[in-house]
């Protein structure tokens, strides 16, 4: 038999840590290797099967359109690219008015950036530190951490770095010279933080004084992740510019940034454009997520996801240093050996993700049952009371 992950290591450039596993299908909350093992997926491809693997009116609507039309340049018109640009547009609210299609959240907060630079006539940003917006290098220039950056330093434009959550810092770092301050609603990548209600409403008012914008990355948070269709939505803002992605075209590559009226109006022809921006297969996957993303899935989100949280509180390992998140976006910051967790987790057929340097990440599928959950809170329970068992007692440390 082919040994897929050899193959896959010799000719795929190693950017990619290597988890040691062949998956070659998917079906709802489980990922398959070729045995036939099933293993519980809580990652969901970094957010992006939102539905599972395989849900029956995704895979009719992608295989309809498949049929009917792939592909069509952004220069003409199609049923399904307009309505799914009407359909996000009025779903998302807050006075966006626009929407530019692309193909993942790294190209939809280039977008976003260059529009703020062709909005405001600006070109310096303010960021936040353990912020992530991608690795493409506009949005990499916004985003934090030495082991994505460092080799390509200086980066493009002028970024400044504030803590997250800390208004005094961005009120001080937002000038007249700020084209826009760029933003997660809960930093994801960087350990899955939750900032204080009105956090984003303030920056909003802060950037507005000085005719800044605000540019709200809800790359990982948005498409119901965190119960409502944006986890920004309660905040109340007047949107200036809003990015999506990840798995709101029902697993097709995505990405999109919506736009105010008054910024889209500042947007001249040709200055951002894609290929495949749009096409009428992703645009079809958008429809059929807009769909299912209806109240009773947000419901069914908010309460699996508090009864995830509660249950990994409930877990009372003295490994845990904290549990945070919202919806079915969950971080557990562990004291220790986060990577050894996530290995032993794997090892039990559960599938998690890192983030920052000590939390282990869940982004399970909406689909996800009270069971699933069980069976993996019972499987972290063991794993952490082996790792405390094994662990000299405190004051044998030195
Ligand atoms: C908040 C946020 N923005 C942007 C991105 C980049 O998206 P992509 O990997 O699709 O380019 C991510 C990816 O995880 C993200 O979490």
């Amino acid at each position: 038999m082919v040994d897929y992950s050899i193959l896959q290591k010799k000719y795929l450039v190693g950017t990619y840590v290597n988890r040691g596993l062949t998956f070659i299908a998917g079906e709802g909350v489980h990922l398959k290797d070729a045995t036939g093992a099933a293993y519980l997926d809580l990652m969901s491809n970094y957010g992006v099967a939102i539905f599972g693997h395989g849900h029956p009116a995704v895979v009719e609507r992608l295989t309809d359109q498949v049929r009917t039309l792939t592909t069509l340049h952004g220069s003409f018109a199609n049923d399904r690219r307009a309505e799914a640009a009407r359909r996000l547009t009025v779903r998302c609210g807050g006075g966006l008015a626009r929407v530019f299609f692309s193909n993942s959240g790294s190209e939809a907060n280039e977008a976003a950036l260059k529009f703020a630079v062709l909005a405001t006539g600006r070109r310096r940003f303010v960021a936040c530190r353990r912020g992530y917006h991608g690795k493409t290098l506009g949005a990499l220039s916004a985003t934090d951490g030495r082991k994505f950056r460092e080799a390509f330093e200086p980066l493009i434009w002028d970024v400044v770095f504030v803590p997250y959550g800390d208004i005094g810092a961005l009120e001080a770092a937002v000038d007249d010279a700020t084209a826009g301050f760029i933003v997660e609603p809960i930093l994801g990548e960087g350990g899955i933080i939750v900032p204080e209600t009105g956090y984003l409403k303030l920056a909003s008012e802060i950037c507005r004084a000085r005719g800044a914008l605000l540019l709200v990355d809800e790359v990982q948070t948005g498409a119901g992740r965190t119960g409502p269709f944006l986890a920004s939505e309660s905040e109340g803002i007047a949107y200036d510019i809003l990015t999506l992605g990840k798995g709101l075209a029902g697993g097709i590559p995505f990405g999109a940034t919506l736009v105010s009226r008054d910024v889209g109006e500042r947007i001249p022809r040709s200055s951002h454009t894609s290929t495949f921006g749009g096409n009428p297969l992703a645009a079809a996957g958008v429809l059929a997520a807009l769909d299912l993303l209806d109240e009773p899935m947000a419901d069914h989100v908010r309460k699996v996801g508090a009864y995830f949280m509660a249950g990994l509180e409930a877990i009372g390992s003295g490994e845990i240093a904290a549990v945070r998140g919202r919806g079915l976006m969950i971080g557990v910051e562990v004291r220790s050996r986060r990577d050894d967790i996530l290995k032993k987790l794997q090892d039990e057929k559960i599938l998690a993700i890192p983030a920052a340097e000590n939390v282990v990440r869940f982004l399970p599928p909406y689909v996800i049952r009270e069971s699933h959950i069980d069976d993996a809170l019972a499987k972290l329970a063991g794993i952490l009371s082996g790792l405390s068992a094994g662990s000299p007692p405190p004051c044998a440390a030195s």
